[in-house]
């Protein structure tokens, strides 16, 4: 089975999120189904002007019975995490579309299109242009996606191995926004605790000197000798003067994993902690959903 382009490929400049709610009392029909099933071809069609144009078209759990007669196993909301401190909001949200490249430009205007042809089932809900910030960082000028897992293992973290849905992906995004000014006040020496890495050389700080409400103390986790991983294509976003931060999004063979960590940044219930880069960012949408393999995204319109 082939996972859909925009999974395993590494970073762009860019990318264009673009979320979708159906509108009420429309039902997807073969028309709209049609649309949805076209998205890789276009695709395809799209890198003879962008060869590293990619993208992924994905459905929530809510959508996902008009669409298919069965369900991935673990498709489910995003999750309500009991005993949160720190807000991580559920938006309603069906169809997401993440487009990456080179051009912003050609993705602008494939989102444009695609968008217009689906207006009679789907509202746009919001769409944010991502970018690469100087070498790969995060706003608060940290390098973000270091410990991406490489090579094969993109594959073996990100998609699902085998059955009905084999080379499709669980995708989970938030998007956050920042408190630059809280954030600037901060020095250096205290941001690298909030983070858990070196700002300038982007190293981890040693066991001994990680706080364990670091960012990364909360996100790696270790089961049974391993360490839990997901295939993060995060990008910065926003409008200077106005709201900026981190589009977050992750895909992974299992929900769990995203659950598990957004569980140990926003719930003191495992140790007690929280994840202190939340007193400098907050989260502002949510939401879940499951990328088909294009052979499955092709039944569709069958
Ligand atoms: C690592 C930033 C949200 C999971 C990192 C790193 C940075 C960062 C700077 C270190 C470099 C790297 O390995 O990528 C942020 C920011 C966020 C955010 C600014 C939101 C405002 C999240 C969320 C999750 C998450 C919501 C999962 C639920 C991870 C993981 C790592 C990581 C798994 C790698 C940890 C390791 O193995 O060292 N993040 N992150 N992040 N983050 Fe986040």
């Amino acid at each position: 089975m082939t996972p859909q382009s925009g999974i395993l490929p590494p970073a762009n400049g860019h990318a264009l999120f673009t979320l979708f709610r159906r509108r009420l009392g429309r039902r997807a029909d073969a028309r709209l189904k049609a649309l949805l099933a076209s998205v890789s071809d276009r695709i395809i069609h799209l890198q003879g002007e962008d060869p590293q144009a990619s993208g992924v078209i994905a459905f929530g759990p809510h959508v996902w019975p008009e669409l298919y007669s069965s369900k991935p196993a673990l498709l489910r909301d995003f999750p309500s995490i009991s005993g949160a401190i720190h807000p991580a909001p559920a938006s309603e949200v069906d169809v997401l579309l993440h487009l990456r490249g080179e051009r912003y430009d050609l993705l602008h205007e494939f989102a444009d299109q695609l968008s217009a042809e689906m207006s009679e089932w789907l509202d746009v809900i919001e769409t944010v242009h991502g970018f690469r910030y100087r070498d790969a960082r995060d706003l608060t000028g940290f390098v973000d996606g270091t410990e991406n897992p490489v090579g094969e293992e993109r594959a073996e973290v990100a998609l699902l191995a085998d059955g009905d849905w084999a080379g499709g992906s669980y995708i989970h995004l938030q998007r956050y926004v920042h408190r630059m000014e809280q954030w600037k006040k901060l020095p250096v020496r205290q941001q690298e605790a909030v983070i858990g890495r070196t700002k300038d050389t982007n190293e981890e700080l040693p066991d001994e000197d990680r706080p364990h409400t670091a960012h990364i103390s909360r996100v790696i986790i270790e089961e049974d000798g391993e360490e839990l991983a997901m295939l993060r294509h995060s990008m910065p976003y926003g409008s200077p003067g106005g709201d900026k931060g981190l589009y977050f999004i992750s895909y992974c063979k299992t929900p769990v994993v995203f659950e598990k960590m957004l569980t140990r940044m926003v719930a003191p219930t495992s140790d007690g902690r929280v994840d202190h880069m939340l007193n400098f960012t907050r989260a502002v949408t949510g939401a879940a959903f499951f990328a088909p393999s294009i052979e499955q995204l092709k039944q569709l319109q069958k």
